[in-house]
């Protein structure tokens, strides 16, 4: 079944969605190279729980970490551990919170310092990815639509898109109809209606759009060992727009202000 929100029900998954493009802006703001994945785990933690919410990755499924962070060639679900990220490491972090009892789930690719200009450019078309999908989510057309304006971006650079895990309503839970996935021909699928919220997350491979999940039973990884980058929005249909409810300039203000921060001993 799938659930249309009240313009009330909107705001209060724009306060969620927004809880975590903030949580993302504090992690953008010390980001380096040295830190552990685990570090982040607990800042999340903490800042969810100073803004009295909750975060809901932890205990789904059994999941054992409070986000997801996933680096180099871990597509998506990578777990928090102690190993210190690295100079040129991609790092995705997704994120997701309760709060009034609605959920936000969105996440952001971050590149550690001097990265190879190929790992530049896979980060740039899956965030160009985003919004190109993102573009079709609006009230009156097929939800396919977004899907084959993420594929048709994702290859015409040469990118495989991941099939195995797709964007997802969203709302009093995590993971809600309809699907979302990041391929499809146009004009298929459901009619989408004022008022849907989406979790749109393309996951681009660097390399094949093969992937494999690790004995841990939980993070995935490219089957070529290239990289992967995924960015996820929390989005609501319109009639005549799509209205993205997460933010990413928080987290751009604080991802420049810190790249200026690391290279001002020039
Ligand atoms: N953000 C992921 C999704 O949309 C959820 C992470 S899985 C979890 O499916 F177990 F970590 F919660
Ligand atoms: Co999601």
């Amino acid at each position: 079944m799938i659930i249309f929100k009240t313009d009330e029900e909107v705001e209060l998954i724009r306060i969620s969605a927004t809880l975590i493009s903030s949580t993302l802006a504090e992690i953008a703001k010390i980001l380096k190279p040295g830190l552990t994945t685990l570090a982040l785990d607990k800042l999340a933690a903490e800042y969810i729980g100073d803004h009295d919410a909750v975060p809901s990755f932890l205990n789904y499924e059994g999941y054992p970490h409070h986000i997801c962070t996933s680096v180099n060639d871990v597509v998506v679900h990578g777990m928090p551990n102690d190993k210190p990220l690295k100079d040129g490491d991609v790092v995705s972090v997704d994120i997701g919170v309760i709060k009034n009892e609605f959920h936000g789930d969105h996440a952001y690719t971050f590149i550690l310092g001097e990265a190879a200009p190929e790992v530049i450019d896979l980060v740039r078309v899956t965030k160009e990815c985003l919004y190109e999908g993102i573009n079709h989510a609006i009230a009156g057309s097929y939800l396919t639509n977004i899907s084959s304006a993420i594929q048709r971006h994702a290859e015409s650079h040469g990118y495989g898109v991941v099939r195995e895990y797709v964007g997802h309503g969203l709302g009093r839970s995590m993971h809600e109809h309809p699907q979302v996935p990041n391929y499809g021909r146009r004009n298929e699928g459901i009619l989408m209606r004022e008022n849907l919220v989406l979790a749109i997350e393309p996951m681009l491979n660097m390399g094949t759009k093969d992937i494999m999940v690790s004995k841990d039973g939980w993070t995935v990884r490219t089957r070529d060992g290239k990289p992967s980058v995924h960015f996820e929005h929390d989005v609501c249909t319109k009639p005549e727009y799509a209205q993205i409810l997460s933010n990413y300039t928080l987290i751009e203000i604080a991802e420049k202000a810190n790249r200026n921060l690391n290279t001002s001993y020039y």
